[in-house]
């Protein structure tokens, strides 16, 4: 029997590979402050900025932040556009700076729906950092995981009529060879801050085996304490795959997601 294998799933030191996060509350931490919620929204940018430093430091291979779903344009049309243009200054503002620091930035999601100027800044922020390898920083914008399954399907249904793939059983392994988050781990650990205990339609397939972890703290206070405790938390976990613990604990079989 081989060894388990616990190297895809936490770096040696029990740090995940792979952090997703749903970055909630910015709205509740600005009116808490009896502050318009935009405010809560720039907060909220200042905590990115934090949480990319921590996690680089900590050695997590890819963090994912979940920055508006593609069932945020239901929200009034100013929040809407308060978002977009925190969402371009930002990157404008941040990009030499990831470079800089070996930060590799990816954007998941319905791009199309972007402002062409928006679209413009991504796909040149994706380029510039593309040969980094300290951090992969996944932007999931205008995201969902019923989106990303729907065309993951399209992709392998337009392949095929056009001969460029063979017709052949759908499986896992096809499915994601054509998810947005293709090559890249799937997340080892969730967090959602803000209090709600739900997915919010985010990464629904790549979160199959993740570990789940709520805390009531708003996106703006979540700090490197907060994060440390989540880690804490994900290292405490037995994680199982279907497995029994007593085959985890001696080490009989090889962990695989
Ligand atoms: C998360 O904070 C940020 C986005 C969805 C863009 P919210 O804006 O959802 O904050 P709450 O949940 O209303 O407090
Ligand atoms: C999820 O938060 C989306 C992001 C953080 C970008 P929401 O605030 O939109 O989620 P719901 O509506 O409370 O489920
Ligand atoms: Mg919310």
């Amino acid at each position: 029997m081989p060894a388990a294998e616990h190297s895809s799933l936490a770096t040696d030191n029990g740090i995940p590979r792979h952090i997703a996060i749903i970055m909630d509350g910015n709205g509740r931490w600005a009116e808490q402050k009896r502050m318009p919620r935009a405010f809560g929204h720039q907060a909220g940018v200042k905590t990115v900025r934090k949480v990319v430093e921590h996690c680089g430091n900590l050695g997590v291979e890819v963090l994912t932040l979940f920055a508006f779903s593609s069932e945020n344009w239901r929200r009034p049309k100013d929040e809407v556009s308060l978002l977009m243009s925190l969402f371009i200054e930002t990157l404008q503002r941040e990009i030499d700076t990831l470079d800089k620091n070996g930060i590799r930035l990816l954007f998941i999601g319905d791009r199309t729906a972007f402002p062409s100027a928006l679209q413009a800044k991504m796909q040149s922020g994706e380029l510039q950092t593309q040969n980094n390898t300290a951090l992969t920083l996944v932007i999931a914008a205008n995201y969902g995981g019923h989106w990303d399954m729907c065309q993951a399907m399209q992709q392998i249904t337009d392949k095929t009529a056009a001969g460029v793939l063979a017709p052949q059983p759908i499986t896992p392994q096809l499915i994601e060879a054509h998810l947005s988050t293709a090559g890249l781990p799937d997340p080892d650990l969730f967090i959602r801050t803000g209090g709600e205990e739900r997915v919010s339609n985010f990464m629904l397939w790549q979160l199959a085996y993740t570990e789940l972890y709520f805390t009531p703290a708003l996106w703006p206070d979540f700090d490197d304490k907060a994060m440390d405790d989540a880690i804490l938390s994900f290292k405490s976990r037995q994680r199982r795959f279907g497995h029994t613990g007593e085959q985890i604990l001696n080490k009989t079989i090889t962990l695989t997601t």
